[in-house]
């Protein structure tokens, strides 16, 4: 198939390239590479240096490439920063997808996978957490994304295109066979944090050690970006052989503790991370778990590289690579 992946030198973005030109399908990159990496680009995919805000980039890039199938991951995708500047984010992330969404429908795109979010449910009524379970974002960030949804299901009944939104939960890991190794630029994310620690910078701080989970800390559902990945695959496999849009929780229906990933990264670095309980952070659930039984059912989807040992290790590996260590 011939796929535009819209932020694909970010970092689900690169990964989610990497495993489409594995699978043989003909790629094309479109990236303002504000927070995404040059270095995450592979010279077998087109590249096309264009922003979704401009919709005079995305008219030339679908006239010149002509995709059967987006994957659409160019986001701002700071949950803290979201509440503080809504406007930033309703521009990039709705109006920016709207003008792709309309660049795709103009061009006779057929799919249209969508990085979604398990911010879309808000405080979980009831876990592990399914597709139906209500959807009361607790922050602007995931409004954008349950907004975009709402859009994709008009632009499937009235333009045809199939949509695949897709709910990944927390994304973590570096490609398995060490072909992907660029950092992210704000490390604000649990694993980068702990990673920012073990190698000088500044001690984790543990946002929160009184919640009711199995020691005190916050529990959350960590997926590897290559299962993540592969979900993409599949799900564009999907909508074509179904011809019917999809909606799909990714994640591992298991949960780590943030004091299990610091124990996890001193086990592959052999160093002691610097941390200190703190207060919770405000919005912070105490657990989040994916029911993942829709992506096995539909798609046959698994998470298989996605235990704690894996992610950390393959962080730690891209850390080294980057002399970081
Ligand atoms: C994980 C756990 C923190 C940092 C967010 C978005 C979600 C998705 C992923 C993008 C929590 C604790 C964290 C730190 C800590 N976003 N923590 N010290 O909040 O689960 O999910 O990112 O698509 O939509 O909501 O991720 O990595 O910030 O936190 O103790 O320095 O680690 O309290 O329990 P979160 P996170």
């Amino acid at each position: 198939m011939k796929i535009a992946v819209i932020g694909g030198a970010g970092y689900i973005g690169s990964h989610t390239a990497r495993e489409l030109l594995d699978k043989g399908h003909v790629v094309s990159v479109f990236d303002n590479l504000s927070l995404g990496l040059k270095e995450n680009l592979f010279p077998e995919a087109g590249f096309f240096l264009g922003d979704i805000l401009d919709k005079g980039s995305l008219e030339e890039f679908f006239r010149e490439f002509e995709p059967e199938a987006v994957v659409h991951l160019a986001a701002l995708k700071n949950v803290g920063d979201s509440m503080k500047d809504p406007e930033g984010y309703s521009e990039h992330n709705i109006t920016g997808t709207l003008n792709l969404l309309n660049a795709a429908s103009r061009h006779g795109v057929r799919y249209f996978v969508f990085s979604s979010s398990s911010s879309v449910y808000g405080d979980p009524e009831y876990l592990p957490i399914d597709e139906e379970h209500p959807k009361h974002p607790v922050n602007f960030y995931g409004h954008t994304k349950l907004s975009i949804e709402g859009y994709l299901a008009w632009y499937s009944r009235l333009r045809g295109i199939r949509f695949a939104a897709l709910r990944y939960f927390n994304a973590a890991g570096y490609d398995l066979k060490g072909r992907l190794v660029g950092l992210d630029k704000r490390p604000v994310n649990l694993i980068p944090a702990v990673m920012e620690a073990l190698t000088g910078g500044q001690e984790v701080l543990v946002f929160g050690s009184d919640f009711d989970t199995k020691d005190g800390t916050g529990v959350r559902d960590y997926v590897h970006v290559n299962d993540l990945a592969r979900g993409h695959e599949m799900a564009l496999r999907y909508l074509e052989r179904e011809n019917k849009d999809l909606i799909l929780n990714l994640g591992t229906r298991s949960g780590s503790s943030v004091l299990e990933i610091i124990r996890a990264a001193e086990k592959v670095s052999g160093r002691q991370v610097p941390y200190k309980l703190a207060p919770r952070r405000e919005g912070d659930p105490p657990t989040l778990i994916a029911d993942t039984s829709k992506a096995y059912q539909l798609l046959g989807w698994e998470a298989e590289c996605s235990d704690t040992e894996t992610i950390m290790r393959t962080t730690w590996n891209a850390y080294l690579a980057n002399g970081r260590a």
